[in-house]
Formats: structure tokens, sequence, C-alpha cells
């Protein structure tokens, strides 16, 4: 049996709290809202607790998870000090949905959290449950998106629910998350640089952006203007060879049903070519639906259409995107078209999961 609290998300009950603390203190794995996803957390310190996390999931065992803290003090114990640009970054972005990728620190996390890496991703999470959470419970929580592996990750609680009942001990239940994609993932990368032309002893970093996600790269460039930003579009071709962020080389986020994403720079021929794509997938039987936005909703003809969010509003679309992918597997739908967003902003982290979702079954109009 799962066990569920129902808290506040701005002020959650303290006597809720301490119960899932205990919970996780004691090894047990519980979900809990961030401003991103919800999260299955457990104490990162100890093999046995991380191994459910795995085990609920269903995730593949050399997929590192993401070790959250409350407190800045805790960078110190796992990881190596970070660098100056790195302590820039974590002044401008956190709390929020930025993962850090630094040396861990040997010894002290179970290395099924590193799946052998010789790094680990931290994050503190901007959300008053997770915060007081982990603070109560007093350990670091390794807590990947709470969602059985390759599902879309869980924005609602019966999302959570429908993946996990019965597997995990526990859900905190603090209404939806904010963003609704999780958070980029980065790694500072220092080299010393070469030739004379440089200061004695410089040293040059570059930033990878290993998942896109809720921090964009402009705001990255933004408080790093002396650094290169590596963006997404690098890490993802890279990521079909040797994933840096092993995650990203899964099948993921993905609906029971076939997905196709129809991309072009011409929106009345994206939108004839999804029409053309739903007409014959229903002709051959199948129950069809779309994912668009309110803008192009009234332009289909489909067993269902979804319109996620709004294109002159990409936080609306991530905020909603997950919710969406889940509906077409709730209404029964075999073939969904989907129409591809901007890449600006937000909209590189839309379409990353939105690539993800088609398995890369992508229609240029
Ligand atoms: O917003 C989020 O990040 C959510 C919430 C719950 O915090 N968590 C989340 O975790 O999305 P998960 O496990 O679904 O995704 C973690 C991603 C994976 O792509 C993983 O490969 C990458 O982060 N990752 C974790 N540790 C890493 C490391 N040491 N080096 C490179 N990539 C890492
Ligand atoms: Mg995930």
């Amino acid at each position: 049996m799962t066990k569920l609290w129902h808290v506040n998300a701005e002020q959650p009950q303290p006597e809720s709290l301490q119960e899932a603390a205990a919970l996780l203190a004691a090894g047990k794995t519980v979900a809990f809202p961030t401003e991103t996803v919800y999260g299955l957390g457990a104490d990162a310190r100890n093999t046995e607790a991380v191994r459910s996390i795995f085990e609920a999931k269903g995730r593949p065992s050399d997929n590192p998870l993401i070790v959250h803290i409350a407190d800045r003090s805790q960078l110190e114990v796992l990881a190596a000090p970070p660098a100056e640009a790195v302590s820039r970054l974590l002044d401008a972005f956190w709390p929020g949905p930025l993962t850090m990728v630094l040396p861990v620190r040997p010894g002290v996390l179970s290395p099924l959290v590193t799946a052998g890496l010789s790094t680990v991703g931290l994050r503190m999470p901007d959300h008053p449950v997770a915060l007081q959470l982990i603070a109560a419970a007093g350990c670091p929580v390794a807590a990947p998106s709470a969602n059985r592996s390759g599902r879309p990750s869980p924005t609602l609680v019966s999302h959570v629910q429908e993946d996990l009942e019965g597997r995990i001990a526990g859900i905190v239940d603090g209404g939806p998350t904010g963003v609704g994609l999780e958070s980029t993932v980065v790694e500072y990368v220092e080299t010393v640089a070469s030739g004379s032309a440089s200061a004695s002893g410089a040293i040059q970093g570059v930033l990878h952006i290993l998942r896109p996600g809720g921090i964009t790269a402009a705001q990255l460039r933004a408080a790093l203007p002396d650094v290169p930003v590596l963006g997404a579009a690098e890490a993802e071709s890279e990521a079909a060879e040797a994933p840096r962020a092993p995650g990203m080389k899964y099948a993921h986020y993905a609906p029971r049903g076939a997905m196709v994403l129809v991309q072009g720079d011409a929106p009345e021929r994206v939108l004839a070519r999804i029409q053309r794509e739903l007409d014959q997938a229903r002709s051959r039987g199948e129950r069809t639906g779309v994912l668009t936005y309110g803008e192009h909703a009234a332009a289909y003809r489909a067993d269902r259409v979804v319109a996620c969010g709004r294109l002159s509003d990409l936080e609306s679309v991530a905020q909603g995107l997950y919710a969406a992918l889940r509906e077409f597997d709730e209404a029964g739908i075999g073939f969904i078209a989907a129409e591809a967003c901007p890449e600006d902003g937000l909209g590189a982290a839309i379409m990353n999961r939105l690539r993800k979702a088609a398995g890369g079954n992508i229609l240029e109009a």
C-alpha cells in the first residue's frame, strides 16, 4: 500500500512532511512535488533505498539519478568545491530548475546513484514541499522523475499514482507542478589555456547543456557572459553516439500510440500535412489524435484534438505537455500527430521532449 498525504504547496503541514521524511530516513521511497515535475525520492547514501527507485521505475541501471539538496552547504559534502563560474550559476539559479554535474566526492553516495560515473548531478529544487521534506529527512535525496521508465514525466499526483501506486512507500500530493518540464542539466568543463597570448594560468571553461530544460540557454548565457555555452542541439546530436547525460539515449516521454512530429517553416503546410497524416490513419481504422496549440486547435479534424497551451506563451506549453501526452493514452488513441513549435527559449526543451516522444519519427512539411 502506498501512503498518501495531501499538503498545501506553499505552507505544507509539518506533521505530514515529518511522516514522509521519516519514511525517507528509514530507506523507503517517497514521491514529492518539485517546481519541474514530481520526483521519486530515496536516501542517496543508502544503496538498498536507491535500488528500490530503479525497481519501482523499471529504470536501466546505467542511467544516473539527480541528487536533491535543501541547503548549499550540502554541496561541499557531496561534490568537489565548485569553480567560480559554477558558483555564479548556482547564485543565479538555485533554488531552481538547474542540475549541476560536478565531480563526486568518493564514498559518500551510493554507487548506484552515479551509475559508475565520477560525477554527480546536484539540484536544489524551488518548491517549499521539496525543500522542507529534504531538510526534514536529513539526507541528500536521489530523485528521478516519478514515472515508470519511458513514460511522460508526472506533473500531477494522479500521474504518479497511475505509474507507481503500490510500488512505492508514499506520495506527497502538493498539487500540479510549475514548469512542467525537467531541470536543465549542465556540466562546466575547465581547461587551462595553452599558448602565451592568454594571461598567466588563465582557465578557460565551457558550459555544456547535457539536457535542455526549465532554464534556457539564453538565461545561462546571460548569467555567464564570458563562458561559451554549448547548446542543447549539440548535446542531442552527441547523445546519439556517446551520451553525456546517459538518460538522453533512452526512449522517453512516449505515449502508447504511434506518434509523428511534423515540422516546417510554413505553418499552413504543417497544418495541411498533419491533417493528411490524420486522414490516412483514420482510413486505416486508427483512432487519431493531434497535439497542437490553442491558436491552431480549430483547424484540425481528429478523434482527439489536444491544445497544449498557446504558441504565444511557451511556458503554458511546457506546463501542459506531459498531461497532454498522457491524455492520448486515456482516450485510447492509436495514431498521434504532433505539431512542432519554434525552438527559441523554452521551445528548445519542448522540442527535445517531442522528438523523444515521437521516437525520432519526424516529418518535414
Ligand atoms: O527536474 C528534474 O530534473 C526532475 C526532478 C524530479 O528534479 N528529475 C529528473 O530526473 O528529471 P531524471 O532521472 O528523470 O533525469 C535525470 C537526467 C538523466 O538524463 C540523467 O542521465 C542525467 O540527468 N544525469 C544524472 N546524473 C548525471 C551525471 N552525473 N552526468 C550526466 N548526466 C547525469
Ligand atoms: Mg525522467
